[in-house]
């Protein structure tokens, strides 16, 4: 019988048995599936995992502070932070191609990761053996290590591994879907905001800008992101939707009027859906009125951007994000 009580048990035993009297590495990314899958890891071994949060700049506004201290006073895991936004910059520079970005991306990522286990060595010796991650079972199906499924897109924490991984790797939640997941971290005791959390791809940002990543098109896609998230958080809409990408149209520039002045600026997107596992999803039917708050805000707020645009497609055949 599956209960979260038995896929705790289990999990926590196994994960026990494979690490043994060594050592763990978990990287944090701010999501729901990395925070379950640490919190999992912590009470089987507890302090022989060392939790990493990658700030890889391409995180949305105010991630690295609840990371930092809302994951930690839950769990009392020990947390080390790397601040790596130029490594990652500089490694995106120039790149529009969304397969390549998501693979320079996981390719960084795991690169800051062994630095940083390379730190952890020196500091607690070399047990360290293990990286814990989030993936899920939809994650598993969709990069082809499922059922035979065509690979769709290379995901992060699958498809973007480089063959000179030197870790082991605890995949707790590979057989879990989402809504289980949350099941599971609701009842590891993990606070409300970060166990609903809506799911963030890997990739962060990163593909959600269609066309080249730069510091500027961040922090700009951070604020309309940041805005869109709170109104629809003040609307009581969380719980309606699976999650909504927030989308930059870099490449795009369209004519507005604003004040007096003609604009020449950027569209951003809106891809509200609802889903039950990501697998499939639709397009939601958001009130008006929200949808009207959100676009003045961001038009008003966020600077070159003069329009916003809803994504009406179901998946198949879009995917829920745009890259
Ligand atoms: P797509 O765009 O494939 O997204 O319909 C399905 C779900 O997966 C999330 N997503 C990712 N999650 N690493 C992740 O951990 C990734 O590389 C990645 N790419 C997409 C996406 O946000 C959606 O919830």
């Amino acid at each position: 019988d599956w209960t979260t009580g038995n896929v705790i048990d289990e999990q926590v035993e196994a994960i026990r048995e494979l690490v043994g009297d060594k050592r763990a590495i978990c990287g944090l990314s701010g999501g729901v599936d990395s925070a379950v899958a640490a919190a999992l890891v912590q009470k089987a071994i507890g302090s022989q995992l060392t939790c990493v949060y990658v700030d890889h700049g391409l995180m949305r506004k105010g991630e690295t502070e609840q990371v930092e201290k809302d994951f930690v006073a839950a769990t009392g895991v020990q947390l080390k932070v790397v601040d790596a936004q130029e490594r990652f910059l500089a490694a995106l520079k120039g790149v529009s191609d969304p397969e390549e970005k998501r693979k320079i991306i996981g390719r960084e990522f795991i690169r800051v990761f062994e630095q940083a286990q390379a730190e952890i060595i020196a500091d607690e010796g070399p047990a360290v053996e293990f990286l814990v991650q989030g993936t899920l079972y939809p994650d598993v199906v969709e990069s082809g290590g499922g059922t035979g499924t065509a690979n769709i897109k290379s995901h992060h924490n699958v498809g973007g591994l480089p063959e000179d991984l030197e870790f082991k790797l605890i995949e707790p939640l590979r057989k879990l879907f989402k809504d289980e997941v949350r099941m599971v971290g609701q009842e590891l005791g993990l606070p409300e905001e970060i166990v609903q959390r809506q799911p963030f791809p890997g990739p962060g940002l990163g593909i959600r800008i269609v066309g080249e990543v730069t510091k500027e098109r961040l922090d700009l896609l951070r604020e309309a992101d940041a805005i869109a998230r709170e109104e629809l958080t003040a609307a009581g809409l969380d719980r309606d939707i699976w999650q909504c990408p927030v989308v930059l149209l870099a490449d795009v520039r369209s004519v507005g009027v604003q004040g007096d002045g003609r604009t020449y600026g950027h569209p951003i997107v809106l891809r509200p859906v609802s889903s039950e596992d990501a697998m499939t999803a639709d397009w939601s039917r958001l009130p008006y009125d929200v949808l009207a708050k959100i676009s003045t805000r961001i038009t008003n707020e966020v600077r070159d951007v003069n329009r916003v645009v809803l994504d009406v497609t179901s998946k198949p055949p879009g995917t829920i994000e745009w890259e």
